[in-house]
């Protein structure tokens, strides 16, 4: 099967103003130099506010620092009187490689539903990007027992009328909403028996070759005190990082033991 390159995704949320996001990518991209850090064992992506954009395409592309970047939402629609949104072709012109796309807080503070989230999909991957869709369970739902019929509904109701060539160039985030900034973490177990849940469902929906190919994260207070017991499970390719990635050595660290 072809091998997927594991991901450490920083989801920076609403935290760093142009400014702070220089100084942590100056002084995370000192820190991989000085661990020797190996960027074809392990891809690097930050996902900052919109405002630092601009910020981080600069200093990525002028110094070639081994990082990938992306947005953490974006507009349905391509242009026009749509006043403070962004549109999926600005996003790929700043050089964005991914868009978060389906969080649970743009799914409970924004009216994200399901038919805007699969917009969002479509308006990503027409600009050339890689969606990450966010999937997970509440605790509520995972104390009735229907946590994974749950994750594996909400990725069925978003890729269901996509193409095998479409979702290939999916990411999935399994991220349980009672896991988030709570310092809660799944089990390797459970996360384990989520990832292979959703990958299951894509290759009965698609095929084996996407099914080997969508890369699954998890997400949901993850340190670096759990990724290596996390990484080690066969379904599981990488992870979306809130807090964790507001520290550098911290993130590093995450990085280091994805590698
Ligand atoms: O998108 C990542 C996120 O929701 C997890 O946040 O702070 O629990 O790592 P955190």
């Amino acid at each position: 099967p072809p091998t997927r390159m594991p991901v450490v995704v920083g989801n920076w949320k609403m935290n760093f103003d142009h400014l702070e996001a220089t100084y942590f990518i100056q002084k995370l991209a000192w820190t991989l130099r000085d661990v020797h850090f190996d960027n074809r064992r392990c891809e690097i992506a930050l996902l900052p506010s919109f405002t630092s954009l601009r910020s981080v395409q600069v200093l990525v592309e002028a110094d070639r620092l081994p990082l990938t970047y992306g947005a953490q939402s974006v507009s349905v629609t391509t242009q026009g009187a749509f006043t403070g949104d962004i549109s999926a072709d600005m996003l790929a012109r700043l050089g964005c490689t991914y868009v978060l796309v389906g969080h649970s807080e743009r799914r409970k503070y924004h009216p994200e539903d399901d038919a805007n989230i699969v917009d969002q999909v479509r308006a990503v991957l027409a600009a050339g990007m890689h969606p990450i869709l966010c999937v997970g369970e509440s605790f509520e739902e995972r104390r009735q027992g229907i946590a994974l019929d749950f994750a594996v509904g909400q990725v069925s109701d978003v890729t269901r009328d996509l193409s095998d060539e479409q979702t290939s160039h999916m990411l999935i985030a399994y991220e349980p909403v009672w896991a988030i900034g709570t310092g809660m973490v799944a089990t390797p177990q459970s996360a384990q028996d989520a990832a292979r849940a959703i990958r299951d469902h894509v290759r009965s929906t698609f095929d084996e070759t996407v099914a080997s190919s969508v890369r699954v994260l998890y997400g949901g207070s993850v340190t670096s005190r759990d990724v290596a017991q996390l990484i080690e499970q066969p379904d599981i390719d990488g992870f979306l990082v809130g807090g964790a990635s507001l520290d550098v050595d911290e993130f590093t660290s995450i990085a280091r033991l994805t590698e």
